[in-house]
């Protein structure tokens, strides 16, 4: 990994992140990453912050890398694929992280043969905790699969999964943070309710939901046992864990997980 070039196509909020990520990593140096974008401004930025190399013609940046990361928006996937098909061979990697954008997509505007993996990451990626499901391609072999993987772990957690199911990783993780954030303002009303100040409810509500993710990502151990660790009979947590199965907490969040998937279905058909 240390000796491929990389190239990010699109400098905006998840290219920079990426960019981030491989330098913090020490996936690469920054003489290895080039950002080509069309905002002089953004990419001005970018080179100043990171060091990474620049450029504006997306062709001639991609012409030598070994690597393509691309991270414009879903829309403008089509424009970037016409530019770059020339130049893009079978010893590239392609990776795009455009949401419902399909590897068929990808692979019917290039040469035949290209390896493509496609990624599905969150926005908790700007701050190194983000989850990323990547798919790969029919000519993408395990180790460029490994390759691809290698990036996003650095942002976070990643897994592995059948493209089919990259609408229902859309649903999970991809829209979950907001479900996240929604969780995180109730319990601080809830707090509130019962006479904390503001801050200080928001601030223990969303460590303890950080503190929960992370007992349960060192442990491995089922969620329900670890709850069952802090639930003593006839105590305050059981109390409260009535209260929301009364009110179907956990039925609301497998629908939400549903409609989204839906909905990302939806999207991906054209609707
Ligand atoms: N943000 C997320 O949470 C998230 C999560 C999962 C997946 N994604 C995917 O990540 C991709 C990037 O999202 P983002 O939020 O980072 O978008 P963004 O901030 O808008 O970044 C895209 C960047 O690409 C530039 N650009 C547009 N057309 C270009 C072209 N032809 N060649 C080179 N650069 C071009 C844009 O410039 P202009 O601003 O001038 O258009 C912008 O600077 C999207 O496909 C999105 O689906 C994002």
């Amino acid at each position: 990994m240390k000796a491929k070039k990389i190239v990010i196509i699109g400098g905006g909020k998840m290219g920079e992140v990426i960019a981030a990520g491989i330098l913090k990593a020490g996936l690469a140096q920054p003489g290895s990453v080039t950002v080509s974008d069309i905002v002089p401004d953004r990419l001005a930025y970018l080179k100043g912050r990171y060091a990474v190399g620049t450029a504006q013609d997306n062709r001639k940046a991609a012409r030598d890398a070994d690597i393509v990361i691309l991270a414009v928006k879903p829309q403008g996937i089509g424009e970037v694929l016409e530019e770059l098909a020339p130049v893009i061979d079978r010893k590239k990697l392609v990776v795009s992280i455009a949401a419902g954008i399909p590897i068929r997509f990808i692979a019917e505007r290039l040469k035949k043969g290209i390896p493509i993996v496609r990624v599905m990451p969150n926005t908790p990626a700007l701050v190194g905790e983000g989850a990323a499901a990547l798919a790969a391609g029919e000519a993408a072999s395990g180790a460029d699969l490994a390759t691809a993987r290698g990036i996003f772990d650095a942002l976070g957690v990643t897994v592995v999964v059948k493209e089919d199911l990259m609408d229902t990783v859309t649903g999970l993780s991809g829209s979950g943070p907001a479900y996240g954030f929604i969780i995180i303002d109730a319990l601080s009303d809830g707090g509130v309710l019962m006479g904390l100040p503001r801050d200080v409810a928001t601030k223990l509500a969303a460590q303890t939901l950080l503190g929960a993710a992370k007992l349960y990502l060192d442990s491995l151990k089922h969620p329900g046992e670890l709850r069952d660790m802090v639930t003593s009979p006839g105590g305050t947590t059981i109390a409260g864990i009535r209260a929301l199965e009364k009110h179907g907490l956990r039925s609301a969040l497998i629908q939400a997980v549903e409609a989204a998937t839906l909905r990302s279905q939806e999207l991906g058909r054209g609707k």
